[in-house]
């Protein structure tokens, strides 16, 4: 029976992290908006070292801190001045699409303990 309720609910897990975001959709908008230029190529390899990397990282972490370049200065925003103006044409649609996109890239994030 456990094991029935884990499997029912990786299952809901992943059917959700499907419907988070359209993966195609999101590359066309990363192409569009340029987002590359900084985040490098591949999404792994940074312009400059204070552009994080993003390939890989999780959507539901990416979509945050999307959304909280665009909340700005407000409760629980991220006030950055290069990302605010990123983010400002984007949609909330926008924001879940390009975070399944950047999400399905092979990563060269590592976690170290
Ligand atoms: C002009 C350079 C530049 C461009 C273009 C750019 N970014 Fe960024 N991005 C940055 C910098 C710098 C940071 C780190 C800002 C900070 O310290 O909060 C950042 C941070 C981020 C983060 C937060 C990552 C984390 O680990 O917290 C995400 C997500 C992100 N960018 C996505 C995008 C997307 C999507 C686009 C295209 C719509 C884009 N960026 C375009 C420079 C850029």
């Amino acid at each position: 029976m456990k094991k029935l309720i884990i499997a029912l609910f990786c299952g809901l897990v992943s059917l959700s992290a499907v419907a988070g975001g359209n993966i195609a959709n999101g590359e066309q908008l990363a192409k569009k908006n340029n987002c590359a230029a900084c985040h490098g190529a591949d999404f792994s390899k940074p312009v400059d070292p204070a552009y994080p990397k993003l390939a890989g990282q999780h959507a539901e972490y990416l979509e945050h801190a999307l959304k909280a370049y665009k909340r700005g200065d407000a409760a629980n925003g991220r006030n950055n001045a290069i990302m605010g103006g990123q983010v400002k044409p984007l949609s909330n649609n926008d924001i879940a699409d390009i975070a399944a996109y950047l999400h399905s890239l092979p990563s060269e994030l590592v976690l170290k303990r």
